[in-house]
């Protein structure tokens, strides 16, 4: 106590400003170049810091001993908990609820020299405790709002159990579905992704940062980690200018326009340099071109990583290279705390390098308000009121329903009468309490989603029969074991096909474990694992009333389903509440609106496969004769379902499309459709607009999303939608990384997805 005090007293000493600024006023007085009351203080406790101290800031531990326990005695533990207690740890992640948090704290403040307390980061990647639906799913949402609020439950659920950092958003766009970790951005768009980067930050840290129920977000991975060759996790990446100025940054740059606090690099090696390491990425655009004053960890371990790299001699050359290129945090690699202090002495690294990154890392922790009090997320009590409070849980179940696509309804399978039908239950995702929660659920428990089988319970004016068919994985299902999707025991597919032959309709929960997408799960097929497919075509064949209900963690490629199955419901895997708001979705009490952000491919051979694709100078068949222009022999150039694909129970109907270009004049063109509700459900439209730039300087796609709006129209209501595209809208990036506009012809789209064909063309001279 004595040391907080010390330490509090020091810098209140030097400023007495008001401290209570937001963290837009930071951001604004930052880019004034003002200093502000939090710079006046960081600047005078580094002041007092000895290196040792300066360099214990930019250590990162995992959570070690049972940190309500003893104290540990040797080992790994020993030396953490040793470190601690000499200033020499910064920040520590993995350590969950208030008892542990505090305790870890105590050590920090309470025991330390200067008892500067410690950051504590924690994956809140789609919740804490109650989890919404997975980041991919809920992108499929396209509802800004209900993804901020996602984020703002997850951080209100975090904040109480001592979090005061979550490592999300991520916001790595993917065209490669083999990649596991789709599931965990905003998909392929760089348009759509900005936007809920955006909304999550925005969720995450609210308007005010040193409040007790936000947390500091953190913007991963930087830089190009979707891209991984093959789509395999951790592999290299070899990508163009082009596609890293205007496919992979935009996302990146909007987290930074929205006050993200932290970031973190990645894995991936970049064009050679692993990210890392890597100046470019994180001095001369971070820092430098986007002037951003927060800091940046190194993803797990990746300080070290650059050794296997083939990039960095040993650790301390690691150490060194990562603290030149901008790593202001190392993450578990044990390089800045037992290297760093060396490479200043013999004068290898430049003590303003590490001033420079100290400085970030505490003003972090003044705005989240620790300084004033370090136990500010320490308290038990409501730690117990918020965690699965009602609150939480009715956010949960919203977002789950938005996040979900209806990708076919056929033979009006869809929605489902409420009573009077026998309804056969086939699939073990069916019956699965954990497999919705995903793979990024460290704080959540086994066993806590509603399964879809419960959920439709709710609905007991029909009887359900259920049948497992075969099993989905055989292995255990958890962080440490590869999951076996070798099931082999068909005995119980007999059975399910019984049960759908005197079913009405037949519900299929089929789809990929929750444990088969995510981190270090990528995947060379893309089709139902296991026994699922030769179960859905058994089960078909007796009853062709088959209403599919996919889970699964990333697009998957499944012709055959498209082709029969007459309804086919994406729900992939929507988290605690994950059964109601199926259930919900398939009887009609929520009328689906969900819009895919990644496109379905036909096979895993088209993989990567995306709207926005480039033309090529051979993009159609010239004559039925002759073979080359740019296509496959055995498979369809398009998609199974296109991206911005999703229907509803209501059908729209768009016309009078037009075009009113005063881009001269006024420096915008209004381009307008007529869009009604044809059906007889009141419903939802994401009404999509897309431009293609004709010719350019460098090649533009074919395709950019560039607006879109969530309309809700009741049956036979009719609305103009008007979107206004401005001179930015029509810009691009080129390949020295200028943002430059170049007049020409520009085909303007609207529609329900991206392969809308509703359109024209105006010039600007
Ligand atoms: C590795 C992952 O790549 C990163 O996203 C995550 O935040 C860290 N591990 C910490 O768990």
């Amino acid at each position: 106590m004595r040391q907080l005090l010390f330490s509090v007293f020091i810098t209140l000493f030097i400023v007495s400003c008001n401290t209570e600024l937001s963290n837009n006023q930071m951001k604004n007085s930052a880019q004034n170049s003002t200093k502000s009351a939090i710079d006046y203080k960081v600047d005078s406790l580094l002041a007092i810091m000895t290196l040792e101290e300066k360099v214990g800031q930019m250590n990162q531990y995992n959570g070690f001993w049972n940190v309500t326990g003893p104290t540990p005695q040797d080992g790994d533990a020993a030396k953490k908990y040793d470190d601690l207690r000499r200033g020499r740890v910064g920040s520590m992640l993995n350590v969950r609820g208030v008892k542990e948090v505090r305790a870890v704290q105590k050590v920090a403040v309470e025991e330390s020299r200067l008892g500067i307390p410690l950051i504590i980061g924690f994956d809140v990647i789609h919740g804490y405790k109650t989890l919404s639906p997975i980041p991919i799913a809920e992108s499929a949402s396209w509802d800004m709002e209900a993804i901020e609020k996602s984020a703002k439950m997850a951080a209100l659920e975090a904040s109480a159990a001592g979090i005061n950092w979550t490592f999300a958003p991520m916001v790595d766009i993917s065209r490669d579905a083999r990649w596991g970790r789709v599931m965990e951005g905003g998909g392929e768009d760089p348009y759509l992704g900005s936007l809920i980067a955006k909304a999550r930050v925005r969720g995450f840290q609210g308007k005010d940062l040193s409040s007790a129920s936000t947390i500091a977000a953190c913007a991963k991975h930087f830089a190009a980690y979707g891209f991984a060759e093959g789509g395999r996790d951790y592999n290299t990446v070899d990508i163009g200018t082009s596609t890293l100025y205007n496919t992979v940054f935009p996302p990146f740059r909007a987290t930074v326009d929205a006050g993200v606090m932290t970031f973190m690099n990645s894995f991936n090696e970049l064009n050679g340099i692993p990210a890392t390491g890597d100046s470019f990425l994180q001095r001369d655009i971070l820092k430098g071109k986007w002037g951003f004053d927060g800091f940046v960890v190194s993803d797990w371990g990746s300080i070290k990583e650059m050794i296997d790299h083939g990039y960095a001699q040993d650790l301390k050359d690691a150490a060194r290279l990562a603290v030149i290129a901008g790593s202001d945090m190392d993450m578990e690699s044990y390089a800045y705390v037992d290297r760093l202090v060396a490479l200043v002495n013999e004068k290898k690294v430049d003590v303003a390098l590490i001033d420079d990154s100290v400085k970030r890392i505490l003003k972090a922790k003044y705005e989240l308000g620790l300084f004033d009090d370090p136990y500010r997320y320490c308290d038990e009590a409501r730690e117990k009121k918020i965690t699965g409070s009602k609150e939480i849980n009715e956010a949960a179940l919203d977002i789950a329903k938005k996040s979900i696509v209806l990708l076919k309804n056929e033979l009006n399978l869809l929605p489902l009468k409420k009573e009077g039908q026998k309804i056969a239950v086939i699939g073990a995702l069916a019956n699965d309490k954990t497999s919705p929660l995903g793979s990024w659920r460290i704080a959540a428990e086994d066993e806590t989603a509603v399964s879809v089988l419960e959920g439709l319970q709710n609905y007991n004016k029909n009887e359900y029969t259920y049948a497992k068919g075969v099993d989905v994985t055989t292995g255990r299902t958890d962080f440490v074991y590869e999951l076996d999707i070798n099931t082999t025991d068909r005995s119980e597919i007999p059975q399910a096909v019984a049960v759908a032959k005197k079913a009405d309709v037949v519900i299929m929960v089929l789809g990929e474990h929750g444990f088969q997408s995510g981190e270090a799960r990528s995947r060379t097929q893309l089709d139902l694992p296991g026994l699922q497919q030769e179960l859905l075509e058994a089960v078909y064949a007796e009853n062709k009333k088959v209403i599919l209900v996919l889970t699964n963690g990333r697009p998957l490629a499944l012709p055959w389903a498209a082709e029969n199955v007459p309804a086919i419901v994406e729900a992939w895997q929507l988290g605690t509440q994950s059964g109601h708001a199926i259930a919900q979705v398939l009887y009609g009490d929520y009328n689906p609106s969900g819009k895919l952000p990644m496109t379905f491919p036909r096979s895993v051979g088209q993989v990567p496969i995306y709207y926005n694709y480039k033309n090529t100078g051979r993009p159609n068949k010239q004559d039925d004769r002759i073979v080359f222009w740019s296509h496959y022999t055995d498979e369809e150039n398009t998609p199974l379902f296109p991206f911005g694909h999703g229907l509803s129970y209501s059908t729209f109907e768009y016309s009078d499309f037009s075009i009113n270009n005063e881009f001269n004049t006024n420096g915008k063109i209004t381009a307008q459709i007529n869009l009604k509700n044809t059906g007889i459900f009141k419903g939802k439209e994401v009404v999509q607009l897309y431009i293609r730039d004709k010719f350019a300087s460098v090649t533009r796609p074919v395709r950019e999303l560039k607006g879109f709006k969530m309309v809700e129209l009741t049956p036979r209501e009719t609305q103009t939608i008007t979107f206004e595209l401005k001179k930015e809208d029509l810009s691009f990036f080129n390949n020295e990384g200028e943002f430059i506009f170049e007049p020409g012809e520009f085909e303007i789209y609207i529609g329900g997805s991206s392969i809308t064909t509703m359109g024209d063309t105006v010039t600007i001279e």
